[in-house]
């Protein structure tokens, strides 16, 4: 199977250019001006972006949360995802408390092996590090090219773990050239304002963003990026939502340590206003929450100064019926939204159309910073001769409206429902099959691989 793409503007995290790119088993063959081949395919690419496929690192699929799963299925997750110009995921697997990091593994096999379309890797999440798990970790490196931990700092008893168990977690995972990210939040701090709202009978999911102030974030961060610097392992805290976190950052940045930093798309675009519309804010019940306008512009600003390197999603859906657990009680909304299918569009519309990024750093944030960061790179995150021909055809000046009615993920809203963007992912290739065009999906479950990784560059 050949495809032939005439005539793209190919844009990478370094180039931008005009020129065809040939592609054959699965990868790019070559790239040039007029290229004299025959092909099986030939896109005409006109006017068009060709950027690499995107890679969301932070996508929660079919996520046990108490007697029930994150909504989209590795199925009609990794499809939403192909339709949104992501090709490749990075989903989260969770150890079970006093079980092993191998069986969790096997669990999350079961759900996800062949049931892809777009391909996929894992980062290992650690809630119980201890003398079983610390021997675990060279072979999920070595021998699955599970090259990423994170450790939770909130929700104690179930997922979070103390101080001491992140600086064993770091030394190990140091020793085979590893990386450990963080979800971090203060837990204790916001267990006690959670509990002190219930009591005072504050309820309603208004109250869930109360619950997590700015300090609960950068105080944990803080606390993180200083365990990491005694460690001497480069951190990645995942969804920094807030000014507070981000200037965490940047302080630790003045001592000279490398810390890699992730938002997610939602808290460049959303405001806290979400949470004054009664029990239809649960639609927004995550954590962090939606922050306030003046974070907005910290994390656009930090994007800019090199501070965040990767924009993700933090894809964790729960269908309206879900959410509605939480009706009586905000503690009990599970925590998540959707955002997997609108990454892409929605950073390039708030992004490069209003001339905030670049359509180099647009690269950067949407694929190749997390292709280096989590050890794909060269194989994804960019257009190269010998590449994975993950594509995506992107027609920068159509305007749609984002809408649950006409979106792909299983989840029956949109927290960006009548969006107006600009800016549409038109074909889509994984490893040089056409994945997405004319709007119809083209590969079938099954198709997406596992991506086994590298030690990060
Ligand atoms: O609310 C969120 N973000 N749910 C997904 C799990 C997590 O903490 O990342
Ligand atoms: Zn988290
Ligand atoms: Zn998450």
């Amino acid at each position: 199977m050949s495809i032939l793409i005439k005539n793209g503007r190919i844009v990478t995290a370094a180039d931008d250019y005009i020129a065809d790119i040939y592609i054959e088993n699965e990868k790019i063959k070559t790239i040039g001006h007029d290229l004299p081949f025959q092909a099986d395919q030939i896109i005409n690419a006109d006017n068009k972006i060709i950027f690499p496929g995107g890679i969301d690192p932070h996508v929660h699929l079919e996520m046990p949360f108490k007697e029930t799963f994150s909504s989209d299925n590795y199925e009609t997750g990794t499809r939403a995802a192909l339709f949104g110009g992501t090709t490749t995921v990075i989903d989260f697997i969770t150890q079970k408390k006093e079980k092993s990091l191998f069986s969790a593994l096997e669990e999350w096999k079961g759900r996800s092996t062949g049931n892809t379309l777009s391909d996929y890797a894992f980062h290992m999440s650690v809630t119980d590090f201890n003398e079983n798990t610390r021997g675990e970790i060279r072979d999920l490196i070595e021998k699955e090219g599970i090259t990423s931990f994170k450790i939770f700092m909130a929700y104690r008893g179930s997922l979070m773990v103390d101080d001491r168990q992140i600086a064993g977690l770091m030394d190990e995972v140091k020793k085979y050239g590893g990386i450990v990210s963080a979800h971090a939040t203060n837990g204790d701090l916001i267990d006690y304002l959670v509990a002190k709202n219930k009591a005072e009978g504050r309820l309603s999911p208004l109250y869930h963003y109360l619950s997590q102030p700015e300090i609960t974030e950068a105080e944990a961060t803080g606390r993180f990026v200083d365990i990491a610097l005694q460690s001497g392992i480069k951190p990645y805290v995942v969804h920094l939502s807030c000014e507070g976190a981000l200037n965490r950052v940047r302080n630790a940045t003045v001592r000279n340590q490398k810390i890699f930093a992730e938002t997610c798309i939602q808290y460049l675009i959303l405001d806290a206003s979400v949470y004054n519309r009664g029990f239809e804010s649960a639609k927004w019940v995550m954590s962090p929450p939606v922050r306030e306008k003046k974070d907005q512009t910290a994390l656009w600003s930090g994007i800019e100064q090199g501070l965040i390197h990767t924009v993700a999603s933090d894809h964790c859906p729960f269908t309206w019926e879900q959410k509605m657990m939480g009706e009586k009680d905000f503690s009990k909304i599970p925590n998540g939204a959707a955002g997997i299918e609108n990454r892409m569009e929605l950073l390039f519309s708030e992004g490069v159309a209003k001339n905030r990024i670049t359509l180099n750093q647009y690269v950067e944030l949407t694929a190749t910073n997390a292709a280096r960061i989590f050890g794909m790179y060269p194989q994804k995150g960019t257009i190269a001769v010998g590449s994975d021909a993950d594509l995506v055809v992107f027609d920068p000046g159509e305007k749609h409206v984002l809408s649950a009615k006409t979106h792909h993920m299983n989840c029956d809203y949109s927290e960006y429902e009548g969006m107006e963007i600009t800016g549409k992912c038109k074909t889509v290739l994984l490893r040089g099959k056409m994945a997405i065009d004319k709007n119809k999906i083209w590969v079938e479950k099954g198709y997406g691989k596992f991506i086994k990784r590298n030690i990060p560059e």
